[in-house]
């Protein structure tokens, strides 16, 4: 039977989904360090973490066994992905699930921000009756400017201009522009228009520290700033210099360099206390609806992956699967370094002990090849011996009767 470790409590909903596939799953609620993480994963067959948990090359060493890990959330900066294909370990994540509870949450955020909101209310909390339209507007005719234009960029766009807002966008990919949305040629463009301007970008390397002073003071004066996507893209010291000096109006950030590990740790910040400044624990993409989309997604892809081999919309593994067929007895699942000739190679070998191939694909991502074959006679263990032995085998995995459902 196989087994499962879930940490940082993903949706209970994937617990059904892995136990109807025969995998045993026991859960911490907490994330681990890396030797917290090491202990735990004796035995451990599949790993389930969101984004606090790290996957370094070290853990993936010490766990030859483990065979994939399940992302309950969007970013996979937290796994080492080029280790893991290099141990055929498949990494698969969420990435559309909580799209819309982000989006939701900038745009809740920037109409608080814009008409003061925040500041109201601890007035009123602290007693005093503050009724003013100094500083408040309606966010309509506003320009918003959106660094980053992928899957949550552009559905704020969406939901943005429905709201009024003008929208600008600058991504270093060409992207359509969505419905009235405008694309900006650079990124200073964007900071000199916007009124608000949010960043989505993923967390690349390339991207730490690429909103920093010199960002800042493009900005227009008494605009607003939202950071909703990675902490370590964004000097945090200069944006307090910025709100203290009443350059920017006000600021929403979800995202911190370093996150406690756990609810209830402490948190410390520059940003803490600051006028019109919202803070929020990395709760964007935190809601029922997201949690829920997410653990049945990513269950499924492990349990679809551990049952038939299939890749699709893995992050680190081409993407592939074998449509079932019911003729076939095994199923190998063949992750190799991409060399030309080893699937040539491999065929030959089954062929030499008498195993008929059924039905195979192949697909490759940069070093990394993978093969799922379907053997529809026997399958001398010498023949799987052979291939296992072969110079540039990473892994290879047989299911026996895989299921024809998957
Ligand atoms: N706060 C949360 O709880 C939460 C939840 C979900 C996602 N996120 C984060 O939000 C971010 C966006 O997620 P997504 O699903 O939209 O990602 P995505 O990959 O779909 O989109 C990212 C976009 O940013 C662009 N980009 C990358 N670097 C850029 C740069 N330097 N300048 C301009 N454009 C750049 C890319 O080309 C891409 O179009 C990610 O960093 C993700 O980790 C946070």
């Amino acid at each position: 039977m196989a087994r499962a470790l879930l940490l940082e409590n993903p949706h209970t909903n994937a617990d059904p989904v892995l136990a109807a596939a025969g995998v045993e799953v026991v859960r911490h609620p907490g994330a681990m360090d890396e030797d917290e993480l090491i202990k735990a994963l004796d035995g451990v067959d599949i790993l389930g973490i969101r984004s606090t948990t790290h996957v370094t090359e070290r853990v993936l060493a010490a766990h030859p066994q483990l065979l994939t890990i399940g992302a309950f959330c969007i970013g996979t900066n937290q796994i080492d992905l080029r280790a893991a294909a290099r141990r055929g370990v498949a990494v698969f994540n969420a990435p559309f699930s909580n799209t819309r509870s982000v989006v939701e949450l900038a745009l809740g955020e920037i109409i608080a921000l814009t008409r003061r909101l925040t500041v109201r209310d601890k007035a009123l909390h602290d007693g005093v009756w503050d009724k003013s339209a100094a500083g408040s507007h309606e966010v309509r005719g506003r320009t918003l400017g959106i660094v980053g234009y992928g899957n949550i960029g552009t559905q704020l766009s969406v939901v943005a201009e429905a709201l009024g807002l003008r929208v600008v966008f600058y991504d270093v990919a060409e992207k359509l522009a969505l419905g009235n949305a405008r694309r900006m040629s650079s990124l200073t463009e964007l900071l000199n228009v916007a009124d608000i301007v949010t960043l989505h970008v993923d967390g690349r390397a390339g991207n730490a520290g690429m909103f920093g002073r010199e960002q800042f003071e493009q900005m227009k004066h008494g605009a607003i700033f939202l950071n909703l996507s990675r902490g370590f893209l964004v000097d945090y010291a200069v944006l307090r210099e910025k709100i203290l000096d009443g350059s920017l109006a006000g600021a929403a950030v979800d995202v911190f360099p370093t996150e406690p590990k756990r609810t209830g740790d402490p948190f410390d910040s520059e940003l803490r206390g600051l006028p019109n400044v919202i803070l929020t624990p990395h709760v964007g993409g935190s809601t029922q609806e997201a949690q829920e989309n997410i653990g049945q997604f990513v269950s499924g892809k492990l349990t679809k992956y551990l049952r038939s081999g299939a890749t699709d919309l893995s992050v680190n593994l081409p993407r592939l699967s074998l449509p079932p067929s019911d003729a076939a007895r095994y199923r190998i699942a063949f992750v190799h370094r991409n060399t030309p000739g080893v699937l040539a190679l491999v065929n030959q070998t089954f062929a030499e002990y008498g195993a008929n191939i059924d039905g195979q694909i192949l697909g490759t991502l940069g070093e990394i090849g993978y093969v799922v074959t379907d053997i529809g006679s026997e399958l001398p263990r010498e023949a799987v011996e052979a291939v296992r032995q072969m110079e540039d085998t990473l892994r290879l995995r047989v299911m026996v009767r895989p299921n024809p459902e998957d």
